[in-house]
């Protein structure tokens, strides 16, 4: 069935609309795939052609594509009451009641909710946060042990610049979190920075937790000590009196699923108190579902001091995101004539906001949640038999959260060159796939891996037909790199 529209959508889609990080110099040939109908874990194109979305949208579609009706009602009915209020200095039912639900969600004292329209936009406004809290709450910061004059060079220019702040933040090597200027500068991407630099200052980069590619003979605890080294002396080297935020994903999407080492969260929570620094859990995928607790912070006992979350809140029915602080981040802006200097038009707009309501209730009603915990093995084991695969190296995640890494030599665990991840991922694969009729996502911001992250309303007849056309494709794509 093709959708109902007046105008030819393929002329005017190359004519008038601008994707999103896309190549649009590519559809001056080829067809602009145009998604018109969702049921499911399923997607259907202008054509009629049907998809297994192995990618929930963008990691995001939690409930799956069949709630529309059940949620637009309430959208409709939010409508009807009050289309739109602001939460600049005002409250109004939904956003109340949201922020109450995603208070009761959240572990710990995670309980005090600023709403936004997205995950960039979640991300600047904690770093912002993390800059205004050190101002607000006034007094030193906790004074590191004397260190040796060269380590603190950074310091001491920053100082000079800007005395007395705590405005840096840390982050890790290629990891994603947004596109807005503030945002954008905590990406570990390169790629996607360089061409918007200079960015804002300052930001520094610590290693992921990709053990893939560490020496063979490291164990797990040696791991760990190695990221925490790095991250404690990047600390003192930035000066940690001027570093007022880490920002970090509990399992860190790009890369493919980096998940973490035994200990590595208790170690970035110890340094963080250590050297008075807010620790950010960038949830805009990990939250509402996905890795099978409502938070990632949850499953591995993180304890942040503010999450930032998007996507699953509303399952993307609509466009909200949160900033989720603990009531110590919250306790100096109650004081006096202290205010968060941050706010957005739209920011906790009713009617997102009653379709977040209606998505954490259908979650709840369907136990989603529960189901992800109940079928990740069996999700892990199904996609594991891609593992015989010469050209699949790896498969790491958790829950409904997994990425297969596709390597040259298995043996070796080498990876393809530039060249040869241009020819195997966009020259191949991204068509096959969609052609074959999967959608997941061929992704080399690191070295390239197949992103898979459907709905989390998926059970085995899907993960068997996402390892059916997989298997396929990626033998083909094994025999074409050879
Ligand atoms: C971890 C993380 N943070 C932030 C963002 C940015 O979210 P948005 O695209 O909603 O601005 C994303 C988007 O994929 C993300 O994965």
């Amino acid at each position: 069935m093709t959708t109902t529209t007046s105008i030819d959508l393929q002329k005017a889609a190359k004519e008038h609309l601008w994707m999103h990080f896309t190549r649009m110099g590519g559809y001056e040939t080829e067809d602009v795939p145009i998604i018109v109908r969702g049921e499911g874990c399923y997607l259907e194109d202008a054509n009629g052609k049907r998809y297994l979305d192995a990618l929930a949208g963008l990691f995001c579609v939690n409930i799956g594509y069949s709630f529309g009706e059940e949620v637009g009602q309430a959208a409709l009915e939010q409508m009807r009451e009050l289309p739109f209020y602001t939460n600049w200095s005002y409250a109004h039912p939904r956003a109340i009641e949201l922020a109450s639900e995603v208070a009761s969600l959240a572990p710990g004292d995670l309980n005090r909710v600023f709403f936004c329209n997205g995950g960039s936009e979640a991300v600047e406004s904690a770093w912002k946060l993390a800059r205004e809290y050190y101002q607000v709450r006034g007094g030193t910061k906790v004074q590191a042990s004397p260190r040796e004059p060269e380590t603190r060079h950074d310091e001491l220019v920053a100082g000079a610049r800007t005395p007395g702040r705590s405005y840096k933040a840390i982050a890790r090597h290629i990891a994603y979190h947004g596109t807005t200027l503030g945002a954008l500068s905590i990406n570990g991407i390169p790629a996607l920075r360089n061409p918007f630099e200079p960015l804002v200052p300052e930001v520094r980069h610590v290693s992921n937790t990709n053990r893939y590619h560490r020496p063979a003979e490291e164990t797990e605890e040696e791991f760990t000590r190695f990221l925490l080294d790095e991250l404690e002396q990047t600390i003192l080297a930035m000066g940690p009196e001027t570093v007022c935020l880490v920002h970090m994903e509990p399992v860190q999407n790009a890369g493919g699923c980096f998940t973490p080492p035994t200990g590595y969260w208790q170690g970035v929570r110890g340094l963080c108190d250590r050297y008075d620094i807010l620790l950010s859990a960038d949830e805009v995928i990990t939250a509402f579902g996905r890795v099978g607790y409502w938070f990632g912070s949850e499953r591995y006992d993180i304890r942040p001091d503010i999450v930032t979350s998007a996507k699953g809140l509303s399952s993307s029915y609509a466009a909200i995101g949160a900033v989720i602080a603990t009531d110590r981040v919250m306790k100096p802006f109650l004081e006096a004539t202290s205010m968060f200097a941050h706010g957005i038009t739209f920011g906790g707009h009713p009617v997102m906001c009653a379709i977040a309501l209606k998505n954490i209730e259908i979650m709840n009603r369907e136990r989603i949640v529960e189901h992800v915990r109940e079928n990740e093995q069996a999700f892990h084991d199904t996609l594991a038999q891609l593992l015989d695969l010469p050209i699949v190296g790896d498969l790491r995640g958790t829950g409904y959260f997994w990425a297969l890494e596709l390597v040259k030599d298995k043996d070796t665990r080498e990876t393809f060159s530039d060249e040869e991840c241009e020819r195997l991922l966009r020259g191949f694969l991204s068509n096959a796939l969609y052609d074959a009729g999967l959608v997941c996502r061929a992704d080399d911001r690191g070295d390239p891996v197949l992103q898979i992250s459907p709905p989390l309303v998926a059970g085995q007849r899907e993960f068997d037909e996402i390892v059916g056309i997989l298997g396929e494709v990626l033998t083909e794509a094994a025999t074409l790199m050879r």
